[in-house]
C-alpha cells in the first residue's frame, strides 16, 4: 500500500481510529521485537494527583494493547512514560533530576524510548528547555491530547523523530478508549475535566483548560462495566466535582448523579475528590447524609483559615462560611472523616493570617491534613503579588503547622479504639506479609492478620490497636 492509501484508511472519528492507530503501533512494535530478538517492556510513572494516576491507566492500556509489557522498573523498561505535574515547583524538579538519569541508561540501549505528558508539559518554557538540552526525548504530549498516544505512539515509531504535540486547550471529550487498572477491585473515574477557579496560586486552570463534564450516561455505563468486571469502589474524580454538569447540555447536579451511581447493583462504595467548599451545596450534604454506599470522608480543601488571605486566594469563601459548613456536614454525617489541603506562605500571609489557619485546624479537629509551602508558579496572580513571605518565615509556620495537624489526626484516630467496622482489603501488608491491609469507609488503613483470598472483599474488623495513624486489627 502507498503513503497516500494508507492516509485514505484513517478514520476520521473517535474512537475508532486511535483503535487504527493502536494496530499500527502494535505492528510497529512487532518489527521492533524482531530486530531486539526479544519482547519490549514498558514502564509508566506518575507524578502528582489522582486524576494523573487514573491517565496513567489510559496509558497503559494502549502500551499492553500495543503488545508492550510491563516493566515495574523504569531503568530495565524499553519504553518509559513520566506522566507529569507541575502544581509546584519541585514536582517539576523532580522530573528534570530523573530524566538526567534516563538519558543514561538510554545511551545503552538501543530500543528505548522516552515519552513525557501530563501537566508540566501544557508550559511552552517546559517545551522549550526539554528540546534544547533534552534531545533524546523521543515523544512529548499535553493534557488535553492524552486521548491521541497511540496516534502519537505509531507517528514516533514510523517517522523516527522526536515527535512534539501540544494542544492550548480543547472541549473534546472521547469516551470507550482502552484502559487498564493498578487495583483489579476499585477504580478512578473522571466526572469531569478542567478547572474554572482560577485560584490565584495555582497553574491547574492554564494547564488543564476549562471545566467540562463528561455525559452521565457515559459515566453510569463505565461504572456498570467496571462492576460488572469485579470493581466494588470507585472514585469519582475531577477538580471540582461540587460543580459537575454545570456545562452539560442537559444540566445536572453532582449531588443528583451520586444519586443515579449509587443506583448501580454490586457497586458498594462510592468516593469522591475534590470538592470546593464554595459549591458544596446542602443537596449534596442530604444525599451523603442518606447514601449507604458514598463513604463517610470528605476531602475540602480549605487552603487558609484567614478570610483575609483566602479573597486573595480568590476562593470565594470566608473562614466562617467554611466552619459553617463543616458544622452542616458534621450534623447530616456524623461520623464522616473530613480532610483538607493547607498552603503556608501565600503571598501578604502575616503571623495573625497564619494563626486563624491554626485556629480552623483546631476547630475543625481534621483527620488528616496535606500541608504545603506556597510555590510561586509563573503565570498565576498570585506570581506578581508583592510581600512574598521569606523562607524561614514559612518554614517556621509550616512546621508549626505540621505538629498541631498531626497531633490532632493521632487523636482523631485514637476515637475508633474497640470499634468494628468494615473495611475493603486492598493488599498484602508491605512490610508483614501475615497481615493484609484495608481502608475503612472513613479512609483509615487496618492491618490484620489474613490471606491473600480476602483481596477485594469487604469484610469487619474489630479495631484493636491504634498506631498513630492506622489500626491494627482483626477479623470478626
Ligand atoms: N503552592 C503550594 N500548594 C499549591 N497547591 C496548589 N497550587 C499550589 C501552589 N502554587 C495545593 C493546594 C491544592 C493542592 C492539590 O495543591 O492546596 O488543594
Ligand atoms: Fe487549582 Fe483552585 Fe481549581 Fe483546585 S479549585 S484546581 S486549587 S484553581
Amino acid at each position: 500500500m502507498n503513503l497516500a492509501e494508507r492516509e485514505m484508511e484513517i478514520p476520521a472519528s473517535e474512537p475508532e481510529r486511535q483503535y487504527y492507530f493502536i494496530e499500527r503501533a502494535r505492528q510497529d512494535l512487532e518489527k521492533m521485537k524482531e530486530a531486539a530478538g526479544r519482547q519490549l517492556t514498558f514502564c509508566v510513572t506518575t507524578f502528582g494527583c489522582q486524576m494523573n494516576a487514573r491517565d496513567s491507566e489510559k496509558l497503559v492500556g494502549i502500551l499492553e494493547q500495543v503488545g508492550y509489557i510491563e516493566e515495574p522498573d523504569e531503568e530495565k523498561a524499553d519504553f518509559v512514560i513520566y506522566n507529569t505535574c507541575t502544581v509546584r515547583e519541585n514536582a517539576n524538579q523532580r522530573v528534570y533530576g530523573r530524566l538526567g538519569q534516563l538519558g543514561h541508561i538510554k545511551k545503552k540501549n538501543p530500543h528505548m524510548m522516552i515519552a513525557l505528558c501530563g501537566c508540566m508539559m501544557q508550559k511552552p518554557e517546559v517545551v522549550e528547555k526539554l528540546k534544547k538540552s533534552y534531545r533524546f526525548i523521543d515523544l512529548i504530549f499535553g493534557t488535553h491530547n492524552i486521548y491521541k498516544f497511540a496516534e502519537l505512539l505509531a507517528t514516533r515509531m514510523e517517522s523516527g523523530r522526536m515527535v512534539i504535540d501540544i494542544w492550548k486547550d480543547t472541549d473534546k471529550i472521547v469516551e470507550d478508549l482502552p484502559s487498564e487498572r493498578k487495583y483489579p477491585f476499585k477504580s478512578g473515574v473522571n466526572i469531569m475535566f478542567g478547572c474554572n477557579n482560577f485560584c490565584s496560586y495555582c497553574i491547574v486552570p492554564y494547564v488543564r483548560g476549562r471545566e467540562r463534564s463528561r455525559d452521565p450516561r457515559a459515566i453510569i455505563r463505565e461504572i456498570e462495566r467496571l462492576v460488572a468486571d469485579g470493581v466494588v469502589e470507585v472514585m469519582l474524580l475531577g477538580q471540582n466535582v461540587n460543580s459537575y454538569g454545570k456545562t452539560l447540555e442537559e444540566p445536572m447536579t453532582f449531588a443528583q448523579l451520586l444519586k443515579e451511581i449509587e443506583k448501580i447493583d454490586g457497586l458498594e462504595r462510592i468516593r469522591f475528590m475534590t470538592s470546593h467548599p464554595k459549591d458544596l451545596s446542602d443537596e449534596l450534604i442530604e444525599v451523603m447524609g442518606q447514601s449507604r454506599k458514598i463513604c463517610r470522608h470528605l476531602h475540602l480543601p480549605v487552603q487558609s483559615g484567614s478570610s483575609r488571605i483566602l479573597e486573595k486566594m480568590n476562593r470565594r469563601y470566608t473562614k466562617e462560611h467554611y466552619l459553617e459548613l463543616v458544622k452542616k456536614i458534621r450534623a447530616a454525617v456524623p461520623d464522616i472523616s473530613l480532610t483538607t489541603d493547607i498552603i503556608v506562605g501565600f503571598p501578604g500571609e502575616m503571623e495573625e493570617d497564619f494563626q486563624e489557619t491554626l485556629d480552623v485546624v483546631r476547630q475543625v479537629r481534621y483527620d488528616s491534613a496535606f500541608t504545603f509551602i506556597y510555590s510561586k508558579r509563573t503565570g498565576t496572580p498570585a506570581a506578581a503579588m508583592e510581600e512574598q513571605v521569606s523562607e524561614d518565615v514559612v518554614k517556621d509556620r509550616f512546621d508549626r503547622l505540621l505538629t498541631e495537624v498531626q497531633k490532632i489526626a493521632g487523636e482523631m484516630c485514637s476515637v475508633h479504639q474497640g470499634a468494628v467496622q468494615t473495611v475493603l482489603v486492598e493488599s498484602v501488608n508491605e512490610h508483614d506479609p501475615e497481615l493484609m491491609t484495608g481502608r475503612l469507609s472513613n479512609n483509615l488503613l487496618v492491618h490484620f492478620p489474613g490471606d491473600e483470598s480476602l483481596i477485594g472483599k469487604l469484610v469487619d474488623v474489630s479495631l484493636d490497636e491504634c498506631r498513630g495513624f492506622y489500626y491494627i486489627g482483626r477479623q470478626i
